[in-house]
């Protein structure tokens, strides 16, 4: 820990959006200021640190050295195999050589989004780069999986927060992910599911059904088949998800339902 007790913690970009990171920060309990300079020691993080080029690499370099053993790694993004990982560097470095050298020193690393647990958008076919989940590579270390795309920020700080607390991990299912936040599918709190349960569907976007809050199920969604508490912990503190502003689950939690299945098809 660092010399006020605050846990460190270093993050990586690799593959990604950086939609995970803009979920964080628009967290509202605590909010991403009291996270980063009272809970944790934020000390490397590319969107968010204020240092850059090698002032940054010296950071990340400094706390590994400062923290080895004891850190945690959070990361965002999934990892291109495909000639020797050139498809994704950040100071010259690959990320499957920064995801070993970084990981190695980790008392445990944290996969946020849907691509670092699982591979999401990058590792969809034909997958140019080969990218794979950083999840995959990791395996000496515990894993905790907060896929989404992007996830609540909750699921995430719910995880540090419980850690911190508890100084134990959280309680995870068969793909990592917390079973607070992931135990139960989305389907079975949808404020739709009275509708499903009498028969009564959208058939078209913009249809009568649709407007008046009718089951999304023919128009693809994947609540019944995806695990996740969108339903109950919703987004950005005002109350909405998916679902509730009229888009079908694409199942953004789940490995196999997320860019193997079209919105577009009916189930
Ligand atoms: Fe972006 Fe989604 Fe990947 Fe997060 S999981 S980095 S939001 S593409
Ligand atoms: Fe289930 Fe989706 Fe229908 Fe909601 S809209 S009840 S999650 S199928
Ligand atoms: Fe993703 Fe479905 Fe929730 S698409 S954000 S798991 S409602």
């Amino acid at each position: 820990a660092t010399a006020d007790n605050r846990p460190p913690v270093i993050w990586l970009h690799f593959q990604e959006c950086t939609g995970c990171t803009e979920s964080l920060i628009r967290s509202g309990h605590p909010d991403p200021a009291a996270l980063i300079l009272d809970l944790i020691s934020l000390d490397y993080q590319e969107t968010l640190m204020v240092g850059s080029g090698h002032q940054a690499e010296k950071s990340l370099e400094d706390s590994m050295k400062a923290n080895w053993g004891k850190y945690i790694l959070v990361v965002e993004g999934a990892v291109p195999l495909a000639k020797d990982g050139i498809y994704c560097k950040v100071a010259g470095k690959t990320a499957v050589d920064s995801l070993r050298d970084v990981s190695e020193g980790a008392a445990a690393v944290i996969c946020i989004g849907t691509c670092a647990a699982f591979g999401g958008v990058q590792a969809a076919d034909p997958n140019p780069t080969q990218a794979v989940s950083a999840a995959s590579l990791i395996k000496d270390k515990p894993v905790i999986n907060i896929p989404g795309c992007p996830p609540s920020p909750y699921n995430l700080l719910a995880t540090i927060l419980y850690y911190l607390t508890f100084k134990k991990l959280p309680k995870l299912d068969k793909l990592n992910r917390p079973e607070f936040a992931y135990g139960r599918r989305i389907h079975e709190h949808c404020e739709r599911r009275p509708h499903f349960d009498a028969g009564r569907f959208a058939e078209q976007f913009g249809d009568k059904g649709h407007s008046e809050g009718y089951c999304l199920y023919k128009l693809g969604c994947k609540g019944p088949v995806t695990f996740a508490n969108c339903s109950v912990q919703r987004f950005n503190d005002v109350g909405v998800w998916p679902v509730s502003m009229g888009h079908p689950c694409i199942g953004c939690t789940e490995p196999d339902v997320m860019f193997h299945t079209s919105i577009y098809d009916k189930p």
